[in-house]
């Protein structure tokens, strides 16, 4: 029969992979639950209007990217590109939301974008995702980029680089577009490509996010967005930087960063690695202020990012499962009951480990044992059958001793020192 085949850009993540993306969640529910952050759970499908309007058109990531189809009643849905929209209608939707409160929410999660598969870049690819909901002060711009920081360092990845930028706000941003009209109006517009036409006219500002070399190219003079805010965002902004700094937070500025999401306002960052080749973004994010009143909500601000689960994949050390308690190994065929009892009872007081299953010789059942790197190789020949006992081995040099099964069960501690298992 043929096979069938992972769809490209799809992966699948066996044990050592996913050992990863577990101690990934971990660190983040740590960090994050010390700054006040709840886990948020929401679905991967969304109405693919609610992509269209929050993250915008004109971005590459609605236009181009989403898999979008048609349900059986022909409602268009979008498998999730991103997990901002969806955590923003979540909010949105529970009517949660009281004046004057804050509300700060994480979540976890395959998002799907249809990109040109490369290294670093999938399909599928994986987020965690921390937004916080009415929060207009710089602080909080602040404290998700010390949280963010924080997150990456329990990680053991100190050697990020930090790049900022401020985008203005509804009331700088159309003397910005208006600067680019005007700077695009120079230039050979046929130069550049023809989504880059469409959006001088629609949205200027997705010009400079452009992926298209000859694009890169023309837009490289234009006016930069910073230089154009007003006094607030530039005392917010400041205010941000003096926070991060004072922190101990080594970032730099960008005032090319303008991200690829339309819904972006004032404070933008990404964090970059230069150890995973050209697709480099482990993490991005910014405040979004309108986009909850966008999405039907109360006038409330927001600010989050997203960390790239694959790209810190590709930082990390293998992440080793702790050293199993036992290897239970049979020797006669007889003892099979026996030995399933046996290890059941064993895993019942927390201990880990595995059974070997039928019989096999001594010397290849410790070479298993060897393998899975137990700490002790339990073994039942006919001897120890007949007997009800056990011969426990120690695989780390010390000897061995043939005990009575239920004595083995009643010394615990003293058969396995440091058990892996947190059930005794
Ligand atoms: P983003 O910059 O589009 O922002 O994605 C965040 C991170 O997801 C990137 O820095 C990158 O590490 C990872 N990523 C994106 N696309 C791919 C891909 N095709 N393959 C592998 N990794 C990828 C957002 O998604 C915003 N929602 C972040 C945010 C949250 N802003 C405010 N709140």
């Amino acid at each position: 029969m043929a096979r069938i085949q992972k769809i490209k850009g799809f992966n699948d993540l066996f044990p050592e992979q996913s050992a990863k993306y577990a101690l990934m969640e971990q660190r983040a529910r740590e960090v994050f639950g010390r700054y006040g952050f709840g886990e948020l759970r929401v679905p991967v499908l969304e109405r693919t209007e609610l992509f269209a309007r929050s993250i915008g058109e004109d971005t590459d990531v609605v236009g181009k990217e989403m898999f979008s189809f048609p349900d059986r009643r022909g409602r268009s849905m979008t498998l999730r590109p991103e997990a901002t929209a969806g955590v923003v209608r979540a909010f949105v939707d529970s009517g949660l939301h009281q004046p004057g409160r804050v509300s700060r929410y994480y979540t976890f999660g395959p998002m799907f974008r249809y990109e040109r598969p490369q290294m670093g870049r999938q399909r599928q690819f994986h987020q965690i995702n921390a937004e916080t909901f009415g929060a207009a002060e710089p602080q909080a711009d602040a404290e998700t980029l010390l949280m963010l920081a924080a997150f990456l360092g329990s990680l053991g990845l100190d050697d990020l680089s930090f790049e900022l930028n401020t985008l203005g706000c509804a009331e700088c941003r159309p003397a910005y577009r208006e600067a680019l009209t005007g700077f695009f109006g120079s230039l050979d517009v046929n130069a550049l490509c023809e989504d880059c036409r469409r959006r001088v006219k629609t949205n200027p500002l997705r010009v400079l996010d452009c992926k298209v070399p000859g694009c890169r190219d023309l837009v490289k003079d234009a006016p930069a967005v910073s230089s154009h805010v007003c006094a607030g965002c530039r005392r917010h902004f400041e205010a941000v930087l003096e926070m991060i700094s004072a922190a101990g937070l080594k970032h730099s500025l960008n005032s090319r960063l303008v991200r690829g999401l339309d819904y972006y306002q004032r404070t933008t960052f990404e964090v970059c690695s230069g150890e995973i080749g050209a697709q480099s973004a482990v993490a991005g994010g910014g405040r979004y202020d309108g986009l909850v009143a966008a999405l039907g909500g109360p006038d409330v601000p927001g600010i989050g990012f997203a960390c790239g689960m694959d790209r810190l994949a590709m930082l990390l050390d293998p992440v080793l499962d702790p050293e199993p308690d036992f290897y239970l190994a049979v020797l006669d065929n007889r003892a099979e009951a026996q030995a399933a009892l046996l290890a059941q009872r064993l895993r019942e007081r927390g201990l880990g480990g595995e059974l070997g299953y039928g019989a096999a010789s001594l010397k290849s059942r410790l070479r298993q044992a060897n393998k899975n790197r137990a700490r002790t190789c339990l073994i039942i020949g006919l001897e120890e059958f007949e007997a009800g006992t056990v011969l426990v081995k120690d695989m780390t040099g010390h000897g061995q001793e043939s005990v009575g099964r239920e004595t083995l069960l009643d010394k615990l501690d003293r058969f396995f020192p440091s058990p892996s298992g947190p059930g005794r």
